[in-house]
């Protein structure tokens, strides 16, 4: 194929993958948004095998490659639970970072198929892109694993704190820029694999110290990693699509860090020197006082909520693990039928991952136009009369607000108890992921429905009927 024509061909691939990043922006636009990113993926493997002409042999060994990789990544995306999508997407970037090591390791022993030099007269351009590469790669392989076994519970959640880390992170950071150097000036595969192991290493301890509550961060920002680290092997292999792709996931993965960092006001440096969240959790405030609990029924929150004008639904990650969107939106309707004024407000960060709790809702057909962020919403809680709390805690927590020694303070909060009445849908009075109390349960406005998010939602359903 003709090396103009396939520059062409993946110019029009990283403009498809652009526009699935637009598509993906609205669950309206989402599906369109997907198919863009398939197509566009479709025309850069096949324009790369165009351009590769591999033998018949070789040829076999990629459609093998693609059936294991691709029927293991269709059967997972199948299994997978949508609780436990972090550390799916964790998991998959460990493998990005691993592609990206191999591919830099076999440029390393046959440049010339790379097209940049000889083994020993290596381009000292191929070798600096490299070297970021596998790096970067490598980090990026053990931190997602690290994150992986850290979101799926296999590994504590907690910090782990290690004396004197900055000390030592910083000292291999000085040594990985060293090795660099080193491999411009020797071109020793030694050093390159010493380059991979350091890398390797500095992997673990960044993502170590890293609380859970910080983990969704930590895998977007890894995300940009292998972002990172795809564009610097796209320049060793001189892939155009590479670079474009490798360029989009290291940004957007940026963007989408800095986003949650604000949703949550953590600053991102806070993030990456570690420490916050994990299992702290303790099942109500225990300052001494004693405190009452409002519970309700069923009944009484078909009561509250038939009687009221406007209601706003805080969906949280309580209504992920119930699966209780289907309920959620028969609730919704039956609202509305009886004339009552309904709106769901999403928090940046309810849930476990960006657009958690807006996915769940698409899925169960709530109309988009109801469904609003936090700052479009905020100021309507206090003409609402009811407050429907579903399996949401931390983004409610006024302590974010009012009380400057809370780990959360400053998060932004949906300010549920503006509203007359808040009901509170959750199974007990444990906190939620930051392992922080909520005050919320015991003021005088809130009404306690504990129970299975879906259970009890179903439950209010039946009564409206009633
Ligand atoms: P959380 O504060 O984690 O609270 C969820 C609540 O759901 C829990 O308190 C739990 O209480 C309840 N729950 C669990 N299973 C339930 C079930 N089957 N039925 C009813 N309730 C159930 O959730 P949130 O308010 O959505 O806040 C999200 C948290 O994750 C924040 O701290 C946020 O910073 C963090 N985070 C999110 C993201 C993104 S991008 N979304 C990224 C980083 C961090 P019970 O156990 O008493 O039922």
């Amino acid at each position: 194929m003709n090396a103009n024509f396939a520059a062409f061909l993946y110019l029009v691939s990283g403009v498809l993958f652009i526009m699935a990043l637009r598509g993906l922006s609205h669950p309206a636009t989402s599906r369109k948004g997907n198919t863009y990113g398939m197509v566009g993926m479709g025309i850069a493997i096949v324009t790369t095998l165009l351009l590769a002409k591999p033998t018949f042999g070789g040829f076999l060994l990629i459609v093998l490659g693609l059936a294991i990789g691709g029927g293991a990544g269709a059967v997972i995306a199948r299994r997978i639970a949508m609780t436990s999508m972090p550390q799916l997407v964790a998991a998959f970037h460990s493998l990005v970072g691993l592609a990206a090591v191999m591919v830099a390791a076999a440029a390393m022993y046959a440049p010339e198929s790379f097209g940049i030099g000889t083994v020993g007269d290596i381009h000292a351009q191929a070798l600096v892109e490299m070297s970021l590469g596998v790096a970067i790669g490598a980090i990026t392989f053990t931190g997602s694993i690290i994150a992986f076994l850290k979101l799926d519970g296999r590994m504590s959640g907690k910090p782990i704190l290690l004396t004197g880390r900055h000390f030592v992170n910083a000292g291999l950071a000085i040594a990985l820029v060293v090795l660099v150097i080193m491999l411009v000036f020797t071109q020793s595969t030694t050093v390159f694999w010493l380059i991979v192991l350091l890398s390797l290493a500095l992997g673990v301890l960044i993502i170590v110290p890293i609380g859970g509550a910080d983990m969704p961060v930590v895998v977007s920002m890894l995300n940009s990693y292998s972002g990172w680290a795809a564009a610097g092997i796209g320049f060793t292999l001189g892939n155009l699509a590479l670079i474009i792709t490798g360029a989009l996931v290291g940004s957007s993965g940026a963007i989408l860090s800095y986003i949650m960092c604000k949703g949550m006001n953590r600053s991102f440096i806070s993030v990456i020197l570690g420490g916050f969240g994990g299992e702290t959790a303790t099942a109500a405030v225990d300052d001494g006082v004693q405190r009452t609990v409002k519970q309700g029924a069923a009944d009484d929150a078909a009561f509250l909520m038939a009687n009221a004008s406007k209601v706003i639904i805080v969906p949280g990650y309580g209504m992920a693990v119930a699966q209780a969107q289907h309920a959620l939106r028969e609730l919704g309707d039956q609202l509305k039928a009886a004339g009552v004024d309904v709106k769901y407000a999403i928090h940046p960060v309810a849930g476990r991952m960006p657009g958690h709790m807006n996915v769940l809702l698409a899925e169960a057909n709530v109309p988009y136009d109801e469904v609003f962020e936090l700052e479009d919403i905020n100021s309507e809680f206090a003409q609402a009369d009811v407050a429907y709390v579903i399996g949401a805690n931390d983004v409610t927590n006024p302590a974010a607000r009012d009380d400057p020694s809370s780990p959360i303070y400053g998060m932004p909060i949906l300010d549920v108890d503006k509203a007359k009445t808040c009901l509170f849908v959750k199974r007990s009075l444990g906190s939620g992921y930051a392992g922080i109390d909520n005050t919320l349960f015991y003021k005088d406005g809130t009404m306690m429905l504990l129970g299975d998010a879906k259970k009890v939602t179903e439950d209010i359903v039946k009564a409206l009927h009633a």
